[in-house]
């Protein structure tokens, strides 16, 4: 059940532990290298965050965890409210196309990677880490790679180029890459496509080795959609990590998209994403959105609400869990009207930047005892 919402979730910076703010303060971050959140002289255009509103990003920190949320790279150069909400309230940013491969290399060879490199600027000047994000999908690469009729071994090739030259470029600077995205179908078998295709299963494999050689401090994941509760297809995830790690390939989480439908958020998530940490994995809430039919109502929103809370509370209460991402920032920053018209209303703040319900609701459920 849904704890009864407090009035407190704006509680003043000065409500944070001494140490933790002072550590915040000077920038040395926790153990773990996380960063300071920036001074807000580091964002331009107006800030939605009130004065002495503690973020998200120091709520999840205080707990251990990180907040995230997924940036279009043309919206963080904004005069408006989208880069100053992005650089205060989030500790890790996740590249919304930018990474993507057909983004990245628009024609065999030739690499265009300044988008993904704004995104990655922006990060470092707010002293956030980053998701990158994917290096490959199996159903969304270059269309050129299937439309020039290669050979399976040039296929191979070209994944590998891309795989270490992307990794590569951004080594150091990446926490964890979504190595290979969306992998399965519902039933959990691999899901066709033009690199299983030409490669057979070791495509996957073969794409962790290689991201590991070019950044070997990355974590590497898989990131899937649809299992985040228990079923067939998060049966066929959990086997294909487990064999994965069998044979020693270099995989060190699993990244839950957690793309949800309103009151759908799964009750067993906690003991899913369990079975896949005591294979010695973390795993992370990797692109949560809850959408919705529109227009939103207030019973919806506030539905909704309890849908975030409810995912930040499993987080909370799984250990190896490191963090939730939020895809995208605000409503009228959506994808999900383009995939399914008449829903939307999907993310904690309005289109107008306004905190909805679920925004509230993510700062309490983050400040709650016991979680
Ligand atoms: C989506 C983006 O949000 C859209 O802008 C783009 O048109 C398609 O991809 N799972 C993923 C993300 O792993 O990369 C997808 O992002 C959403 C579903």
């Amino acid at each position: 059940m849904h704890a009864p919402r407090r009035n407190s979730p704006r509680a003043g910076l000065w409500a944070m532990p001494t140490a933790l703010a002072l550590l915040l303060a000077t920038g040395c971050g926790s153990g773990d290298g996380d960063p300071a959140p920036p001074s807000p002289s580091q964002s331009t255009g107006p800030s939605p965050t009130a004065p002495g509103e503690r973020t998200m990003r120091q709520l999840a920190e205080e707990r251990g965890k990180y907040m995230g949320v997924a940036v279009d790279a043309d919206a963080l150069g904004e005069e408006s409210p989208y880069p100053r909400l992005a650089g205060e309230q989030f500790g890790m940013l996740t590249a919304e196309n930018a990474m993507k491969w057909p983004q990245t290399e628009r024609s065999p060879g030739s690499t265009s990677y300044e988008d993904a490199d704004r995104v990655v600027d922006f990060a470092k000047r707010h002293r956030q880490r980053l998701r990158g994000h994917a290096l490959t999908w199996n159903t969304h690469e270059p269309q050129w790679l299937s439309a020039q009729k290669f050979s399976d071994e040039r296929i191979g090739e070209l994944l590998r180029e891309h795989v270490q030259d992307e990794a590569g470029r951004y080594k150091g600077a990446i926490y964890a890459w979504d190595v290979v995205n969306e992998p399965l179908t519902g039933k959990g078998t691999l899901k066709p496509g033009t690199l299983l295709d030409a490669l057979g299963p070791d495509y996957i494999a073969d794409s962790l080795r290689w991201a590991h050689q070019a950044d070997p401090d990355a974590r590497l994941y898989l990131n899937e959609f649809g299992a985040e509760g228990i079923g067939p297809k998060s049966d066929g995830l959990y086997r294909l990590a487990k064999s994965l790690k069998e044979k020693g390939v270099p995989l060190h989480g699993i990244g839950f998209e957690s793309h949800f439908e309103l009151g759908k958020v799964p009750k067993d998530m906690r003991q899913n994403m369990e079975r896949f940490t005591a294979l010695g994995l973390e795993v992370a809430v990797t692109e949560l959105d809850v959408r919705m039919r529109t227009p939103a109502t207030d019973d919806a929103l506030e539905r909704q609400a309890e849908d975030y809370a409810s995912v930040i509370r499993t987080c909370l209460n799984v250990e190896k869990c490191v963090g939730v991402s939020f895809w995208n920032l605000h409503d009228g920053a959506s994808h999900v009207p383009k995939k399914r018209p008449g829903w939307g209303a999907a993310h904690a703040y309005d289109a107008q930047y306004r905190p909805k319900p679920a925004r509230e609701a993510v700062a309490e459920a983050l400040t709650e005892e016991g979680g």
